[in-house]
């Protein structure tokens, strides 16, 4: 039984989001070169959406202005709407082009993102092979996550437990509303997605949760400091020896600290 009282310590909030994520790509940067050191690989799982972006364009700048290669890094993305065409505008392929991929000197073959069109057929096989692929790289190092405003951690949505692994989800009505203005329209907003699983997630050894802006503070302080349960996927989180959430101060306003 899980104290629901528990309230890790691992809680760091910057005045300004742009700290805030200069904060996370700092550490990333920290454990690429620490892994090129050594003459290893580093597995990192990445996010989409408004939230790591400022994480994204420190990298690449780091990339440009201070020589940080990326040539050892294998990725791991956690998510790609169903169906969707890579090269959509709106799909998580084309996301991580435009705000990482086509900045660095990523190799192409190190970079992996859920496929929008496999086969309803093949979809539980690929999936199983997506988890088993970062199994057999050793895990992931970082991974780096958000929060959806109902709680969802990648798209593991309400309702997901602990021992979820990657796999086809249905889209949670506050999901497809929040990301009804890209699409143009809630209609068109697809109805399905591909997701790593709770499980996938947790098994990082550093997992950075990154919150940014008031409009998420109500859900900060529900997974921090409510019950930890499958409707709050995030509460999950909290107990984990490997988590550091970090936030803006509008994010953070809720915690009673
Ligand atoms: P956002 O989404 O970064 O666009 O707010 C976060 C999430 O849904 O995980």
């Amino acid at each position: 039984m899980i104290d629901k009282n528990t309230l890790t310590s691992n809680i760091i909030v910057f005045a300004k989001e742009l700290d805030a994520s200069r904060a996370v790509a700092k550490q990333i940067q920290q454990a690429i070169v620490a892994k090129q050191s050594a003459g290893q690989p580093i597995v990192l799982g990445l996010a989409t959406g408004n939230t790591p972006k400022l994480v994204y364009q420190e990298l690449v700048r780091m990339h440009k202005n201070e020589g940080l290669s990326f040539e050892n890094v294998i990725t791991f993305n956690l998510d790609e709407y169903y169906p969707m065409m890579p090269s959509h505008q709106l799909s998580y392929h084309n996301f991580m082009n435009i705000h990482l991929f086509s900045h660095v000197n990523m190799l192409p073959e190190n970079i992996n993102i859920p496929y929008g069109q496999w086969s309803k057929a093949e979809l539980i096989e690929k999936c199983k092979i997506y988890d088993e692929k970062i199994q057999q790289l050793g895990g992931i190092d970082i991974q780096l996550l958000g929060i959806g405003r109902n709680g969802h951690i990648g798209f593991n949505e309400p309702g997901s437990t602990m021992d979820t692994c990657t796999r086809l989800i249905d889209l949670h009505e506050t999901t497809r509303n929040d990301a009804a203005k890209d699409f143009e329209g809630l209609h068109n907003v697809p109805y399905q997605a591909i997701t790593m699983g709770i499980q996938t997630i947790t098994s990082a050894r550093k997992i950075l949760l990154l919150a940014l802006g008031e409009r998420k503070s109500v859900i900060v302080h529900k997974a921090l400091t409510g019950e930890i349960t499958s409707d709050v996927p995030a509460s999950y989180l909290r107990v984990l020896p490997q988590i550091e959430f970090i936030f803006d101060k509008e994010a953070a306003a809720l915690i009673n600290r």
